[in-house]
């Protein structure tokens, strides 16, 4: 597509240039059709089909189902963020937030859906976008040829945050991969640091188990993102900050300010040493 646009851009530039500077003679009326009628109908018509070909002859191995026993992964979109679960056989999926992890060179599937308004799922950098529509499911297949960390969006208008709607892609060799898999799996870790042990305390007296599960802990809520691993992930508030304990504390005091129209609550109320033993807490759910 990139090779199309640019013999046609090539091809624009360089009539310009001829006729800006070497076309200074009168022509015919009959010249000046042909150049109309094949110029402007003829061939954007034929490069126009033939890009048009080539682009639909992609479409059926995107949406195309990946072969079976193939990796495959639940997203839905929410305002403004993203679960994502690894189904498990036997097993409850592992659940986790705006972080996705790939096995370099293995066929993926992704099973897209979104909890409230039209989303798009785009990783620019490995494969098409994909529209998460309210109660349908859709699905994007790709195979991420490199290792590496990635961005990805979302691709379409939802509302206020939608800039702010990202996510964070890494591409791992396969034993990598299942070692993140088997650690993502597990319930968290208990905090052995006192700060950290209070910032505990203060999850649970805060009412944030209301939302966020920790699995491990009484916390269990399921409308907001899952807590249980968040300090092993790169981001916070979907790629919206690093994740270091400064960006934490930023996010649970000035979380719409940060965020604007986010659903959760700021905490910006607690005293600065609560808000640090919670980052403490958080940052040591890895
Ligand atoms: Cu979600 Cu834009």
């Amino acid at each position: 597509m990139a090779a199309g646009s640019l013999v046609v851009w090539i091809a624009v530039v360089g009539l310009t240039v001829y006729a800006v500077w070497f076309g200074r003679r009168t022509r015919s009326e009959r010249a000046a059709r042909w150049l109309v009628v094949g110029g402007g109908v003829a061939l954007p018509t034929a490069v126009l089909t033939g890009l048009l070909a080539y682009g639909l002859s992609l479409l059926p191995q995107t949406l195309a189902p990946a072969p079976p026993g193939s990796l495959t992964l639940q997203v839905t979109g929410h305002q403004w963020w993203w679960r994502v679960r690894y189904p498990r056989e036997g097993h409850a999926p592992i659940e986790l937030a705006n972080e996705i992890r790939l096995p370099v060179g293995e066929p993926v599937e992704f099973q897209l859906d979104s909890a409230d308004v039209i989303h798009s799922f785009w990783i620019p950098a490995l494969g098409g976008k994909m529209d998460m529509i309210p109660g349908r499911r859709t699905r994007l297949q790709l195979r991420a040829t490199r290792t590496g960390t990635f961005r990805g969006v979302c691709a379409e208008y939802c509302g206020t945050s939608h800039a702010l709607m990202a996510f964070m892609v890494v591409v791992q060799e396969r034993a990598d991969f299942d070692r993140w898999l088997a650690q993502q799996a597990e319930t968290a870790t208990v905090p052995a640091d006192p700060d950290a042990a209070r910032g505990a305390e203060l999850f649970l007296a805060n009412g944030c188990g209301a939302c966020h599960a920790v699995r491990g802990t009484p916390a269990d809520g399921v409308i907001g993102p899952d807590l249980t691993h968040v300090g092993s992930r790169l981001s916070l508030g979907a790629a919206t900050l690093t994740n270091v304990p400064s960006g934490l504390r930023r996010w649970l005091a000035r979380t719409g300010a940060v965020k604007p129209g986010v659903h959760m609550p700021a905490f910006g109320m607690l005293a600065a040493a609560d808000l640090d033993a919670l980052a403490a807490y958080l940052e040591g759910l890895r």
